[in-house]
């Protein structure tokens, strides 16, 4: 069991599963006494910077929200309201810029993918860089290999509807974490049909964590469309170390059939990234050829009764039929919930100390 005041959060693979587990479990509790006493000081009057290149619905709300809920103040960044120094023009370098923010905040976030990365894994490169120079905790809001913040949301969301212990107890949703709550059960996390052309953070998050939680991971998509190598060979050790199944696939057809969790999302090619830019237009034309890779109703009727995951934005229609992402089965609301919740959690251990 490691410290955790002052632990970045750039993958969650890079932490212990104990820790993980600490995080999961205080997150249940902080959902189930929101506004608890005990919750609402830990982070009084302190400052957490997030730091967004790309846009953001759910992550900016939800830190925000787990800001004020906590006691502190979240205040908003944006590189153009910054002199940064850029690989165009002359500016402040993040050694200095980091060390000058470390003074004045307790944590910071930072969001860096898609049209803002010039070549895959430069978000990444760049929170590192900012981790080098802070002594406060870098937690990644979703950058252009990784997001941890969903990938705990959505673990959270997968336990609450599938963890039977919990969900008997309740009736509904199981309310108290169970680390065991997942073992066995099936994921699909297949590509699908989209003109959002997203970076690869929130499915590899969650391969290797559903790996991790003791799940079948299946990978589907048409070629072209693969994880980063050292992602699938991390999510193959984590399911072969539970004792559990792990397979890519190019059939849009075959990992539905028995799944638990259905994860349908749309992510751009190995070959999005050319001469320094993202060929956005490109990836979109390319990604509308497929047509056979949406997430149907049709097609959730082969699962064992499983529920459909999303981190959204969904692209409705391409990605997943309304039937699916509005339908009995879909946790998607329920996941976004748990961005708050689990976030809360990661900043009052890594911020102020709370489970150290
Ligand atoms: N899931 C997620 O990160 O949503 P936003 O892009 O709206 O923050």
């Amino acid at each position: 069991m490691g410290k955790l005041l002052g632990k970045d959060l750039i993958c969650t693979q890079e932490w212990s599963k104990e820790d993980l587990d600490r995080i999961f479990k205080l997150a249940f509790e902080m959902k189930q006494d929101r506004f608890g006493e005990k919750y609402l000081n830990i982070l009084y009057r302190k400052q957490f910077f997030m730091f967004f290149f790309n846009p953001s619905v759910r992550t900016r709300q939800s830190f925000e929200a787990a800001s004020t809920e906590l006691g502190a103040h979240a205040q908003f960044l944006e590189p153009k309201a910054m002199r940064l120094k850029t690989a165009k023009s002359a500016g402040e370098t993040i050694e200095d810029a980091a060390q000058v923010m470390d003074r004045y905040a307790y944590g910071l976030g930072i969001r860096m993918l898609e049209n803002k990365v010039t070549y895959y894994g430069e978000g990444d490169s760049l929170i590192r860089e900012y981790a080098k120079y802070t002594k406060m905790p870098i937690i990644s809001m979703a950058h252009d290999k990784f997001h941890p913040c969903q990938g705990v949301a959505d673990i959270m969301g997968w336990i609450e509807w599938l963890a039977e212990a919990g969900k008997q107890k309740t009736g509904s949703l199981a309310t108290e974490f169970d680390s065991d709550g997942l073992v066995g059960k099936k994921l699909l996390i297949t590509w699908s049909q989209g003109a959002l052309c997203r970076s690869l953070c929130s499915v590899q998050e969650a391969a290797l964590l559903a790996g991790r939680y003791g799940m079948d991971v299946t990978i589907a998509h048409p070629e072209g469309y693969e994880f980063d190598p050292d992602v699938i060979k991390a999510t193959r050790e984590n399911c072969e170390a539970r004792g559990q199944e792990f397979t890519v696939t190019q059939d849009p057809e075959a990992g539905y059939e028995g799944a638990h969790v259905v994860y349908s999302r749309n992510w751009m090619s190995s070959e999005a990234y050319q001469d320094g830019e993202l060929k956005k237009e490109e990836e979109i034309a390319k990604a509308q050829k497929y047509t056979d890779w949406t997430c149907t109703a049709a097609r959730m009727k082969r699962t064992d009764n499983g529920i459909f995951t999303h981190p959204m934005p969904i692209d409705r229609g391409a990605e997943v039929e309304d039937a699916v992402a509005s339908g009995p089965n879909s946790c998607i609301f329920d996941v976004a919930e748990n961005r708050l919740h689990g976030q809360k959690a990661i900043m009052a251990a890594t911020m102020a100390g709370f489970l150290d």
